[in-house]
Order: C-alpha cells, then sequence, then structure tokens
C-alpha cells in the first residue's frame, strides 16, 4: 500500500504486532510495507485463521499466537507498531483492546487502525455491505461479537475518543474492479442464502427472508465491490 511505504520510510521499525490477524490479509501488507525486514507477531482468537496464517507465511520473520485483543500476552513497550484491521467491529471489549495495544507499543511508536467504512458507497459496495451486515446480525444471534460497519467520522471517533492522536487516515479500496463475474456472484449468494438458513425456526427467518432476493436482483444489477476501508495512523496521547 503505497501511503502506508510512505509514511513509513523515513522511520525505524523492526518489531509489529498484528492483532485480529486472521488468515493474514494486513500480515501481507505489512510484509509488503516493510519489504519483508521487520519481524511480525500476528494474533488472533480464531485458532482455524491461525491456521490457515501459518500455512500462507511460513517465513522465519512472521509467527503466530492465539490470543485475543483484550489480553496480549506481550511485556509493556514491545513493539514499533501496533496494527488492528478489520477487527474493531469484531471486537468484545473494544476499549479494553485499544487500552492493551496502546500498552504492548514502544513510546513513540505507531498503532494502525484499519477498518471497512460506512458512507458514500457505491450500489456494488451496498451489496457487500447488504451481506456483511447481514453475516453480522446473525452472528449476534448466536452471541458472537460483530457490530454493523461506521463511517468515517464514527471511526476517527472512537479513534480519538480512546484516547490516540490521529497522525495520518486515508480511504483506500481492496478491489477497485466491480466484480459481475457470475462464479463469483453466486458465491455471494450462497453465502447470504446460507445465513438465512441458519435463521431456519428462528422468528428471525420470516423478518429477514425477503433479503434473499433481492440481494440476488441487487448482485444481478449492479455487481460486487468491496466497501473501501479506512486506514488511520495514530499515536498513544501523552497520559
Ligand atoms: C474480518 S477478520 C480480519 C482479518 C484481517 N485482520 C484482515 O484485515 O483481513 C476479523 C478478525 O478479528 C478476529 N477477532 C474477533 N474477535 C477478536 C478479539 N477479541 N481480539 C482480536 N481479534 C478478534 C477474528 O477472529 C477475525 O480473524
Amino acid at each position: 500500500m503505497k501511503q502506508l511505504q510512505h509514511f513509513f520510510k523515513d522511520k525505524t521499525v523492526q518489531q509489529v504486532l498484528d492483532v485480529g490477524c486472521g488468515s493474514g490479509d494486513f500480515i501481507k501488507v505489512l510484509n509488503d510495507t516493510f519489504n519483508g525486514q521487520v519481524s511480525i507477531t500476528g494474533v488472533d482468537p480464531g485458532e482455524q485463521w491461525l491456521k490457515e496464517a501459518r500455512a500462507r507465511f511460513a517465513q522465519e520473520h512472521i509467527c503466530f499466537s492465539c490470543m485475543s485483543g483484550e489480553t496480549l500476552a506481550f511485556e509493556d513497550a514491545s513493539f514499533d507498531v501496533v496494527s488492528l484491521s478489520n477487527a474493531l467491529h469484531h471486537l468484545a471489549d473494544l476499549e479494553q483492546a485499544l487500552n492493551e495495544m496502546k500498552r504492548v507499543v514502544k513510546p513513540g511508536g505507531w498503532i494502525i487502525i484499519n477498518e471497512v467504512s460506512d458512507g458514500d458507497l457505491t450500489e456494488a459496495q451496498e451489496n457487500q455491505k447488504m451481506l456483511h451486515h447481514f453475516k453480522s446480525f446473525v452472528d449476534r444471534l448466536h452471541g458472537i461479537p460483530h457490530r454493523s460497519t461506521w463511517t468515517v467520522d464514527e471511526i476517527l471517533d472512537i479513534v480519538r475518543q480512546n484516547k490516540l492522536e490521529i497522525v495520518d487516515s486515508f480511504r483506500h479500496l481492496k478491489t477497485k474492479q466491480v466484480n459481475f463475474e457470475s462464479y463469483f456472484l453466486d458465491e455471494k449468494s450462497r453465502q447470504m442464502e446460507s445465513l438465512l438458513e441458519e435463521l431456519q425456526g428462528r422468528p428471525e427467518y420470516d423478518q429477514t427472508k425477503d433479503q434473499l432476493p433481492l440481494f440476488k436482483e441487487r448482485l444481478e444489477q449492479h455487481g460486487f465491490q468491496s466497501a473501501p476501508q479506512l486506514l488511520v495512523i495514530a499515536r498513544p496521547k501523552a497520559r
């Protein structure tokens, strides 16, 4: 990601922590940003994600550990950069996780929050939001923390409210093209369908079942594209 490379080009970074790393999409961004020259630790509470991540990044300078953002098992001031990508809206306790990230970052280090954003979406991006919000709704019914997405201003407010000083921020697209390929759109329909199936036998099934034909129609008309993400580079405010 060019903006990230530009920001860090004259900074000294050796140790990086990626919280909520999942299968490692943002680890790839970080590794490219620092040209494979820094040590990266990815943590996530989901063992199934870490298994994928470990298979994907076999390099010695990248390692993984199973843990939640709310309880980071690292000493104070251990990392030059601590990131959280597309996981802010998954956290059970957002304030505690951000406090932990502030605790483990070195004085003078940076915190990166990258987060999918709402607001000013194209119709194709609205389709991604529709599927994502349906998934978050079903997760919440199952008791899994998963909020709906926030606007750019809401994300910036969360960052500021948690005593982080914003140094830079920009919106970017994961995929530049709108996808109209039928196999891809069919897969998105199937994802919505299987989420709906999870609601069979619950009152929410009847309340939401009309979303599926509407989603299919919208996919055919507008295609599918990931909503823009907001990347914020911040520093803990002096205590
Ligand atoms: C949408 S994925 C993002 C993965 C990756 N960071 C990326 O940018 O593609 C959200 C991740 O947050 C993780 N997660 C959920 N609750 C978490 C928590 N309390 N602390 C840290 N990560 C959490 C999930 O396991 C999942 O891997």
